[in-house]
């Protein structure tokens, strides 16, 4: 969610928290703020972009120490106040923090009773007061922050600095953070991205740690105070630098890039008519009786489709949201094997059902695009999708690469030699949509653009197309949408349908077509405006996009571009913030 730099002796540090801080701000963009320290505490502060705060932050500005924050607000409004760093009551401490915390109130509480005040309504602030408030008694730094980590109950990845001090003090619990070691400099960052144009050595904090970064050293300690040993992992800088390429957006960048995103898993994981899996990862699925697919948002509409694909198979699945799952933990069968899907491989929720995975005893895969993700190291096996950093807060080419991944995956557990061609056929098909249908898909979203609620219709394959579809358009078009199966609309949602209201078909299997023409008959008659989305062979006329055949099991990666098209022309020809829409961040870091 919130993103966090900072960097000690480091001598530009202005440009590395502003650069740094403009890499993270896609993970919340509310507000954002720097403290630069040299002996006095320094603050700068703006509501909005990274570059409101940099516009206000003289250009030869720099700090011995220096710790960013960009925000996405979850206690308290996005406003000034409430923007990190927080400066404490008495003025001599100031932090920035990721996470949340549960018990402030009652914390809160005790340090009003003994006459501390608050600026804030964040939970954020509680915890700098309460760290204050120990070092009054104990005069000492680190051992304040053991005891205000004692207190709090929550999750965190805090930085903290004290005036006359050259250094900065890390706190991390359920929340990254990673310390980034150069040359005569330290540098701290809730994950690698900022951090790599400078080191490619990073200290990774584990849950419950604490510490102090100086321009030379790092020391952590646990939870009891005792010192521990942690030596540094190098990381490949294969973060590629974020850049439009002569896009508008990164969302259209990146729809545009599902096609090679497809191309490079082939390159990177297929071997003739095989996959280059970990062998005795594929064993334990053909053994397990149960595959558990566990994922939130577009990572979870991934799993149904992924769930399908092994159930075809013959193996029994069950896809669960995360946060639902997280709760009524469920492990049916008795050999069940364990699929997360995320991303960012940052979800707090999936982290949540990891713990939970791991208590059990069993094992698990990842699939993540981002190598290093707290999910990715912790996780038995890992599979990456390589699709790139994903910049856009809605997810577009990372949920094709998923859908891709896991049929790689009941490919090379079936042995299904056909899956390596028909992905030919699908690149084929994608490749024409980006060149043949854009223009039609931008007339139907100027028509649907200022209706209030959208509908999308599809059975099996194309039923999970049309949750991903409506997800993507209400996320960044704000218009409220719902994707419903086919046969489920006469059992509730068809009393919505009134005249003008647009529905949006998806026909791409045969076995099904039938049906969902009838279901277009039947809310055409109640005055619906249909837009039918279908391949050649099931087509009619009348259907607004027609796209060439393909097997239908491959629509979640074909058809799906036609859907993130229309989304990102309505938002588009709204006039929204297509790449950062309101509310949300792009790596949901608290539950
Ligand atoms: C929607 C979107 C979200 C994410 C969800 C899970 O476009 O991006 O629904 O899919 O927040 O995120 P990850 O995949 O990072 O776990």
């Amino acid at each position: 969610m919130c993103g966090i730099v900072g960097s000690v002796g480091l001598k530009e540090s202005h440009k590395y928290i502003i650069d740094g801080l403009k890499t993270l701000d896609y993970r919340g963009y509310d507000s954002a703020g720097v403290a630069f320290l040299n002996k006095k505490i320094e603050l700068f502060k703006a509501v909005g972009t990274v570059d409101k705060l940099s516009s206000i932050i003289p250009s030869d500005k720099e700090g011995f120490v220096a710790i960013g924050h960009t925000r996405w607000a979850t206690h308290g409004k996005a406003n000034l106040y409430n923007c990190h760093p927080h400066l404490s009551c008495g003025k001599k401490f100031a932090l920035v923090h990721n996470g949340t915390i549960e018990n402030y109130q009652e914390i809160q509480k005790k340090l009003l009773d003994k006459g501390i005040t608050f600026t804030s309504d964040t939970d954020s602030e509680v915890i700098l007061n309460l760290i204050e408030f120990y070092y009054s008694q104990e005069h000492d730094v680190l051992t304040s922050i053991r005891l205000a980590m004692k207190e709090i109950i929550g999750t965190y990845a805090i930085c903290l600095i004290h005036e006359g001090e050259d250094k900065i003090y890390v706190m991390k619990n359920a929340s990254p953070l990673l310390i980034g070691l150069g040359d005569k400099y330290n540098l701290v960052a809730s994950d690698g991205s900022p951090m790599i144009e400078y080191t490619d050595k990073f200290i990774e904090l584990d849950d419950k740690e604490y510490g102090v970064v100086t321009s030379s050293s790092y020391e952590i300690f646990n939870i009891d105070g005792e010192k521990q040993n942690k030596s540094f992992v190098v990381k490949e800088a294969e973060l590629v630098k974020h850049s439009l390429n002569g896009y508008d957006h990164y969302m259209i960048k990146e729809i545009e890039e599902i096609e090679s995103v497809v191309k490079r898993l082939i390159s990177e994981y297929a071997d003739g008519s095989h996959y280059k899996f970990d062998p005795e990862m594929i064993k334990k699925i053909r053994e397990s009786d149960h595959i558990i697919f566990l994922g939130c948002g577009t990572s979870y509409h991934a799993s149904l489709v992924g769930g399908r694909y092994f159930e075809e198979m013959g193996i029994p699945t069950a896809s669960y949201i995360a946060s639902e799952w997280a709760f009524h933990p469920m492990f049916p069968g008795k050999k069940p094997f364990v699929i997360f899907i995320s991303q960012s491989g940052e979800t707090a929720d999936l982290i949540h059902c990891y713990k939970i995975v791991k208590e059990r005893g069993y094992e698990s895969l990842i699939l993540t695009n981002t190598k290093g993700s707290t999910l990715e190291r912790r996780c038995t096996y890992s599979l990456l999708l390589h699709a790139g950093v994903e910049v856009s807060v809605a997810s577009t080419k990372a949920y094709a690469a998923q859908v891709t991944a896991l049929l790689f995956l009941v490919a090379e557990v079936f042995n299904l030699d056909y899956v390596r061609k028909d992905l030919d056929i699908a690149c084929e098909v994608i490749s024409n949509i980006r060149k043949e249908l854009k223009g039609k898909i931008k007339e139907i979203a100027n028509i649907i653009k200022d209706k209030n609620d959208i509908f999308y219709l599809g059975r099996g394959y194309d039923y999970y197309l049309s949750l991903e579809a409506a997800l993507k358009l209400k996320e960044i078009s704000y218009i409220h949408s719902e994707g419903i199966a086919g046969g489920e609309l006469k059992h509730g949602p068809i009393a919505l349908i009134e005249s003008g209201t647009p529905v949006i078909v998806f026909i791409t299997d045969h076995i099904t077509a039938a049906s969902m023409r009838g279901n277009i008959e039947e809310v055409k008659s109640r005055g619906a405006d249909v837009y039918v989305i279908s391949t050649s062979k099931l087509s009619k006329p009348g259907d607004a996009i027609v796209v060439e055949d393909y097997p239908s099991y491959l629509s979640s990666i074909i058809v799906s571009s036609i859907a993130f098209y229309l989304a990102y022309f309505v938002s588009l020809l709204k006039g929204y913030n297509v790449d950062k829409p309101r509310n949300l961040a792009k790596s949901v870091t608290v539950e």
